[in-house]
């Protein structure tokens, strides 16, 4: 398999999330991670563009924080169904869309209207056209709207995980359960052990991290591609210069940064 054929089935592994793991406690970490990011109380009066919606976690997440009107899609016919999975548990509220499109059809995203928040967490960074992801995405931004992005750092050890990840993917189904039972020992158990803390609790208290699940993320991480990151000035000088937005709100991570862009108000 070559490396432009190669894609992750980011929808398969949102499917297990679902199935397995999504509950009402990791809705309630998502919705207040989202809501401590943006500085608000909730989302009322707001509209919520969820680009690349994965499991629909963070759009429910965002129905929970009442806004007005959410509208979800991702490329992933999978992640498509998944997240109509989890509006149906919700009830199909009807301010709730879903739908099936890449944030790199310049057509589809002009076919939508503007959103007061357009979010694209861990997204824009595995479209294989990262830059022009970023500005796709956003076109669908009000005027008063803000982009909430997460996206991976440039960082010394990228072009390593970069051959692990293309590793992972050609790797047989065996393989990969082995890969994941190493970076499992390596990057979570030693580490947790040298720190003389149990890591079962670490992985217990994982959902911390934005509602999610371990194992979930691991294969995420280790399988997510297209591949790419980029250092925090340059989204940040891109974002400036090229969509004329500026940032109001930043926050590191392990692998990926958080921005949160608004319109640059004329004369301001
Ligand atoms: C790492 S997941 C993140 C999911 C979700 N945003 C979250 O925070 O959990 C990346 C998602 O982006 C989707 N994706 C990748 N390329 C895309 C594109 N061109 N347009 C829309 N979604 C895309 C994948 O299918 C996958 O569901």
């Amino acid at each position: 398999m070559n490396e432009q054929e190669m894609v992750f089935p980011f929808g398969k592994n949102w499917d297990q999330f679902v199935r397995k793991a999504l509950n009402d406690e990791r809705i309630q970490i998502s919705r207040r991670h989202i809501l401590a990011f943006l500085e608000m109380p909730d989302l009322k009066g707001k509209s919520f563009i969820d680009v690349g919606c994965g499991s629909g976690l963070s759009s429910r997440a965002a129905l929970d924080a009442g806004a007005r009107k959410i509208v979800s899609f991702d490329s992933d016919p999978d992640s498509v169904k998944t997240a109509e999975r989890v509006r149906a548990m919700s009830g199909n509220p009807p301010h709730w869309t879903i739908l099936c499109g890449s944030v790199l059809d310049e057509g589809f995203i002009s076919s939508l209207e503007r959103g007061d928040i357009v979010y694209a967490w861990g997204v824009l960074h595995h479209t294989g056209r990262m830059w022009n992801a970023i500005e796709y995405a956003s076109r669908l931004v009000g005027d008063r709207g803000v982009l909430y992005l997460a996206l991976y750092t440039t960082s010394p050890r990228s072009d390593y995980w970069v051959r692990v990840k293309k590793r992972y993917n050609r790797a047989s189904a065996a393989r990969k359960r082995i890969m994941e039972a190493a970076y499992s020992i390596r990057h979570t158990l030693v580490p947790e052990l040298l720190r003389g803390r149990n890591p079962r609790s670490f992985i217990r208290n994982y959902r911390g991290v934005r509602g999610m699940s371990y194992l979930t993320d691991i294969r995420d991480w280790l399988g997510g591609w297209p591949y790419e990151d980029a250092r925090i000035e340059d989204v940040v000088r891109f974002c400036r210069k090229k969509l004329d937005l500026e940032l109001i709100n930043i926050k590191t991570g392990e692998a990926n940064t958080e921005y949160l862009f608004r319109r640059r108000v004329a004369g301001g």
